[in-house]
């Protein structure tokens, strides 16, 4: 199986699947306990179906949408991700440029592993995510060079106040930077590209954490267990406030699935929030950011930027959650597993994929720009 072999998400993922050390795989594609969540972020979609209308003149789609002041080209972006590089050697460049070449926002995590310099003169909107340590000399330290960079918009992530509970990463031992262990020494011995490109490039850290953190770039440490011992489980609306001033700019808080919080988000200062459950890797068994977006858009969505983030595989899963009102849809896996499979040329050929297909769909719903979605056009099965 080849790049060219690939014409959807699930063939990305295969292909993925093949080149990933399995410790590496399964952290990607792993989530929190039964990962019914997880699941259920995607299935959510398939309850709700597309009404279409015809005779509309729909020669010409106009897929763009403007979040947090910026005009994207596309209605779905990258969200920030962790450990990009393990994914492929080009890490987080790879996402960048792709997202540059059809004009959609690029994320960056504080966990990133390309420094946040590269990005400054990246032609495209950008989006950090901030991680809140307890050691508030790391969050000066990150903060400041957010601020130092061309970054536009910082999304401060809410639902990470401790580790979830991800047993495949138990049960693969998955650490950052990895480990050979006894039980995963075959899996990596059988990827044999993976591990070459490993050694022999540029050395694996976390640019943002690796001079106050040993942990994540020298000392192998789990996702789990960083989160839950280094962030700060005290953090509440005082300090997201306090950060979003100190920040001064576009604001948004990453991870929020309640209605009573969204509307907090507003009077701290949001411009915008990220409806999402961390892709069902965090608390197992809470609602799908989709089946959760009607309310909070029905709630905030007339006074900042609402985004529906997580379970998306298909253009139609786009479609249905702008349809229900968000301003923009986003995902991780939605690209990682494309940059897992081919780099750059993968994350390319994957947003190619999507916009050829929302365009595709756009024409067969008779809508020619994304604010002609609406409620009217979905019925829910039941
Ligand atoms: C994760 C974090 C690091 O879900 O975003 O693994």
């Amino acid at each position: 199986m080849r790049l060219k072999d690939c014409h959807n998400f699930h063939d990305f993922k295969k292909l993925a699947k093949k080149k990933l050390p399995s410790p590496i795989f399964h952290y990607l594609d792993g989530a929190a306990e039964d990962e019914t969540t997880y699941q259920r972020n995607t299935s959510a979609y398939n309850d709700v179906d597309l009404v279409p209308n015809v005779l509309r003149g729909v020669e010409n789609i106009d897929l763009s949408t403007t979040i947090f002041g910026k005009k994207l080209d596309l209605p779905f972006y990258l969200s920030p991700t962790a450990l990009q590089r393990l994914f492929h050697y080009h890490g987080e460049r790879a996402v960048a440029k792709a997202a540059e070449k059809y004009n959609t926002m690029f994320g960056l995590s504080t966990v990133g592993t390309v420094p946040i310099e590269e990005f400054n003169n990246l032609n495209a909107p950008k989006m950090f995510q901030f991680y809140y340590h307890k050691d508030r000399g790391i969050n000066d330290a990150v903060l400041e060079r957010v601020k130092a960079s061309t970054f536009d918009v910082l999304a401060l992530t809410v639902d990470t106040i401790t580790a979830g509970n991800r047993e495949r990463d138990l049960r693969t031992g998955f650490k950052s930077p990895p480990q050979l262990t006894l039980s995963s020494l075959f899996s990596f011995i059988s990827k044999p590209m993976w591990g070459l490109n490993y050694v022999f490039r540029e050395k694996f850290e976390i640019p943002l954490l690796k001079d106050n953190v040993s942990a994540l770039s020298n000392v192998s440490t789990s996702i789990g267990s960083y989160f839950s011992t280094m962030l700060d489980q005290s953090m509440n609306w005082n300090d997201a406030e306090k950060l979003a001033s100190d920040w001064g700019g576009h604001f948004a808080l990453k991870g929020v699935m309640n209605v009573e919080d969204a509307k907090r988000a507003v009077d701290i200062g949001c411009t915008g929030i990220i409806v999402s459950n961390h892709g069902g890797r965090q608390l197992d068994g809470q609602r799908s950011n989709f089946d959760q977006l009607a309310e909070i858009v029905d709630a905030v969505g007339d006074k900042i930027d609402v985004i529906c983030e997580g379970g998306i595989q298909r253009s139609t899963h786009m479609l249905k959650a702008l349809s229900m009102g968000a301003k923009a849809v986003a995902g991780g896996r939605l690209y990682l597993y494309a940059l897992a499979a081919a780099g750059q040329a993968g994350v390319e050929k994957a947003l190619g994929l999507y916009k050829t297909a929302l365009e595709r769909d756009m024409k067969l719903m008779g809508c020619t720009k994304i604010d002609e979605l609406r409620r009217d056009n979905l019925r829910f099965r039941n």
